[in-house]
């Protein structure tokens, strides 16, 4: 079951997020969060460190596992993304940082590092709650357009497309990292609740075609039809396309 949020803005779109993170925290003090980076989360974050200096939340018992990470990055660049969760949530909150992970991009062993993020997640029970941003070409985490859904953590190359979109965080498009370790669409779908927010219009035809269009490993996000309990949080300029295509796709 899909059920959209249409939000009117960037503010009310990152205050619905948290407010459903929060309730996720607050009815369950040990969940497991799938936690995403990029633009799109950063009003989240700043909402939810806001409740928890108010004393509203607490991340005391929370365990939370990353989507993905650049491979060679260290947590101390700052475009890797432990520095990111770092920077924007974790350091702001009282969450054990021995209880975060974030995939290992520096693992001297690529292919163990993802064997071991899987079994990770598996020894945690599962993922709770799964926060997602759609990349411009459908990506989810970075499982970028394939020929095939691929299940498990994974070492991927990243698309020119994505290249180009994340050059803005960079110098250049040349020191955008080539290759990425992402969770697979498996543990993903496997999540007990995905929460996929899409902020603007440079989202509107990712987010048409993710959930309008047949599913197919071209456009990753759209296996998410297929998902029991997806959320969208969406703001009128992402639903632009779908709007002018007369589509609802859920609006509760
Ligand atoms: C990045 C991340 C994704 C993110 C997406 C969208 O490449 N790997 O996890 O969801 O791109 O990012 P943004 O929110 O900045 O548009």
């Amino acid at each position: 079951m899909i059920q959209v949020y249409r939000e009117k803005d960037y503010e009310s779109l990152s205050r619905r997020a948290a407010n459903i993170i929060s309730a996720q925290v607050i009815l369950k003090p040990a969940s497991v969060l799938g936690l995403a980076t990029g633009s799109t989360p950063e009003g989240i974050y700043r909402q939810l460190v806001s409740w928890y200096q108010k004393n509203d939340l607490s991340f005391r018992q929370v365990r939370t596992v990353n989507l993905d990470e650049y491979v060679g990055m260290s947590a101390q660049d700052d475009n890797s993304y432990r520095y990111y969760m770092n920077h924007h949530l974790f350091s702001h909150i009282n969450i054990d940082l021995q209880n975060t992970r974030v995939p290992n991009g520096l693992a001297t062993d690529l292919q163990a590092e993802c064997t071991d993020y899987d079994a990770n997640i598996r020894a945690l029970g599962g993922i709770d709650l799964q926060l997602l941003g759609l990349g411009g070409n459908g990506h989810i985490g970075f499982n970028e357009p394939a020929t095939a859904f691929t299940k498990s953590t994974h070492v991927v190359d990243l698309c020119e497309s994505t290249i180009e979109a994340n050059a803005r965080f960079f110098a250049s498009a040349a020191d955008v990292p080539r290759q990425a370790l992402t969770m697979g669409i498996g543990s993903i779908m496997k999540a007990r609740h995905v929460l996929l927010v899409a902020s603007g219009d440079a989202k509107a035809n990712a987010l048409y075609r993710t959930f309008c269009e047949p599913v197919s490993a071209q456009m990753p996000g759209s296996i998410l039809q297929f998902h029991p309990n997806v959320t969208v949080i969406a703001d009128e300029a992402a639903l632009r396309e779908l709007d002018a295509a007369g589509v609802s796709i859920g609006e509760g």
